[in-house]
């Protein structure tokens, strides 16, 4: 349940990439709940649809289109496609993004160009195609990093690299399109329960999980919607005076050392 009153993005339209599953689903519905039109972009239609009928089912307005962020072309259909059918472009979420554990020895080239990909080319693709239609009325665009952009993390060279030069592109939008209305700013999400990147970096088993959370500040993961009250808030007018700016959202868990719990 968002703690923000109801229709605080009435009359707005958001775009989110990786709209279909996960943290870019719940910041989708969570930006929908509070009345902004949605266009989903995702690579799997199936998931788009079912997160889209979900908005609508509640009397949301959502559309989606089958989109590879790291293809500038279908990119740019479809921004166009969002301010022909939503009427314009007020929102834009980057949150499509790839993961998988590696050591940077075996790590072939294609694997660190695939993530590199998906997170950074991609959010500059989304950005850069967004721009045109932010800067009719202004706007407001989060990215969605991580913690391994600044927190040296085994097995997540690839990530790293791609999360840090979101936060730097970040900063540097921020410094260039301030001037045209538009903030931009970067979310960065701790450990979250019920993530496709959880399931994919996190021991399996309950017992370690447990002992995981037990050392963390707060004791416990996060939850999708504490990361969509969160996007929420930079995208309002309560952030109106922010921008360039990286939101940490972990429940503290960047105040304690990553360790080496991914190789053991
Ligand atoms: C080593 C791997 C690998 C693995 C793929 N590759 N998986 N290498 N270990 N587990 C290599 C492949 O061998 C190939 O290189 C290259 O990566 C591209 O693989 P493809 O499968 O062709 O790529 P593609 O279909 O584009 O898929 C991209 C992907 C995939 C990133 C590899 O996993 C994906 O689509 N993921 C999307 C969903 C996802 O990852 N969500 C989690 C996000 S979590 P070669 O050399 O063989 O050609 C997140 C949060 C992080 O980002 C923070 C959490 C705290």
């Amino acid at each position: 349940m968002s703690i923000f009153r109801e229709n605080i993005l009435q009359g707005r339209v958001a775009l989110v990439t990786g709209g279909g599953s996960g943290i870019g689903a719940g910041i989708a519905k969570r930006l929908a709940q509070q009345g902004a039109k949605v266009m989903l972009l995702g690579r799997r239609p199936e998931m788009l649809d079912a997160v889209g009928s979900e908005i609508r089912a509640k009397g949301g307005v959502a559309i989606g289109q089958s989109t590879d962020v790291r293809e500038y072309a279908d990119v740019e259909k479809a921004v166009e496609r969002t301010a022909s059918e939503l009427g314009r472009l007020d929102i834009v979420v980057c949150s499509a993004a790839g993961n998988f554990l590696s050591p940077a020895a075996t790590l072939s080239a294609n694997g660190f160009k695939a993530v590199v990909g998906i997170d950074l080319l991609g959010t500059f693709n989304v950005c850069r195609a967004a721009f045109a239609h932010l800067s009719k009325q202004g706007g407001s665009i989060v990215s969605i990093s991580a913690p391994q952009a600044f927190q040296p993390t085994p097995l997540q060279v690839h990530v790293g690299a791609a999360k840090a030069g979101i936060e730097k592109m970040t900063r540097d939008l921020a410094l260039e399109w301030g001037v045209a209305g538009i903030r931009v700013n970067t979310v960065v999400p701790g450990p979250i329960e019920d993530t496709e990147g959880m399931r994919r970096l996190a021991p399996e088993d309950a017992e370690t999980r447990a002992k995981m959370q037990k050392r963390l500040p707060l004791g416990r993961w996060g939850k999708i919607d504490e990361i969509a009250d969160a996007v929420l808030y930079l995208v309002s007018p309560a952030a109106s005076f922010i921008t360039g700016t990286t939101l940490v959202v972990d429940g503290g868990s960047t105040l304690v050392s990553s360790g080496r719990f991914a190789l053991e």
